[in-house]
């Protein structure tokens, strides 16, 4: 068993008279190449992982490693090559469109690394959005969306449209969307890169908390060397594989453009 497939030191505290601890999310041989341009890339080459509920799992890499790849691929909203994503037990590969949707609206919470806002709508419809997807009445909806925009400090914010917001703003819109459905599982790309210290500690508390309380998944893209070091485990993304970093004296891997590939 390699080292990224081992849980994570929190999820082996375990007795022989405790349960297992629940697997979140697999990939097993795990490619994808993206063939558009003149030459095939092979961004992912028979990339394993496992995240157990309640691990917070950090992902490292340079620029072009195919980090937002993998999330992408994760949560369903592309397809491998081949290789297989299970979520909460559900191979995605036998989902159709409509049951991904669903599955995603279920267990997943996303920060994309673009925030992926709906312009037309303000900061509470945006955060609302994925309750009422999910069938939550208006007014409970909008109580819970306010709520969760009070916790990412835009309780003064709540009516502006993402073009009128700053883009750290935008970026905390997008974490309280991705969060208000208290989802089992959190995929974030980068979700504190345009925010300064505070605000990024701020959001990395709310993570903490959800963790703690609803025993959440986390499974960030960063380049935020402290953050990172403080999660579960912290894994490198090189020539399509994850390895484990050892987080003592590892300073070069949190760099975001050192070269991805080593010829
Ligand atoms: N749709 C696509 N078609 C062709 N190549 C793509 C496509 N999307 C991404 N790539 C290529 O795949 C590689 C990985 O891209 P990806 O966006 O996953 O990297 P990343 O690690 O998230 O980088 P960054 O840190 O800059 O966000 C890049 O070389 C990119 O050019
Ligand atoms: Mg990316």
């Amino acid at each position: 068993m390699s080292e990224n497939l081992r849980p994570s030191p929190t999820a082996q505290i375990v007795s022989p008279f405790m349960q297992e601890p629940e697997l979140m999310l697999e990939c097993v041989d795990l490619c994808k190449v993206y063939s558009e341009g003149p030459a095939d890339v092979q961004v992912l080459d028979h990339l394993n992982l496992r995240v157990y509920a309640g691990e917070r799992v950090a992902i490292v890499g340079a620029s072009g490693s195919g980090k937002t790849t993998l999330l992408n691929l994760l949560g369903g909203l592309d397809l491998p090559t081949s290789g297989t994503v299970m979520i909460a037990g559900m191979n995605l590969a036998n989902l159709n469109e409509t049951q991904r949707g669903q599955m995603r609206n279920r267990n997943l919470g996303f920060v994309y690394q673009f925030h992926h806002l709906l312009g037309e709508f303000t900061a509470l419809e945006n955060v609302c959005m994925p309750l009422l997807i999910a069938g939550m009445d208006v007014v409970l909806a909008s109580r819970k969306g306010e709520a969760m925009l009070t916790r990412v400090g835009l309780a003064h914010r709540l009516e502006h449209k993402p073009s009128e917001l700053s883009g750290g703003e935008r970026q905390r819109v997008a974490i309280a969307r991705a969060l208000v459905t208290e989802p089992r599982c959190v995929l974030l790309d980068e979700p504190t890169g345009n925010l300064d210290r505070h605000t990024a500690h701020e959001i990395h508390q709310l993570m903490a908390e959800l963790n703690t309380q609803l025993d959440t998944s986390f499974i960030v893209v960063t380049h935020d060397e402290e953050f990172a070091r403080s999660l579960d485990r912290v894994l490198q993304l090189r020539n399509g594989r994850l390895a484990p970093v050892e987080t003592e004296g590892a300073h070069g891997v949190f760099a975001s453009d050192e070269p991805s590939h080593e010829d």
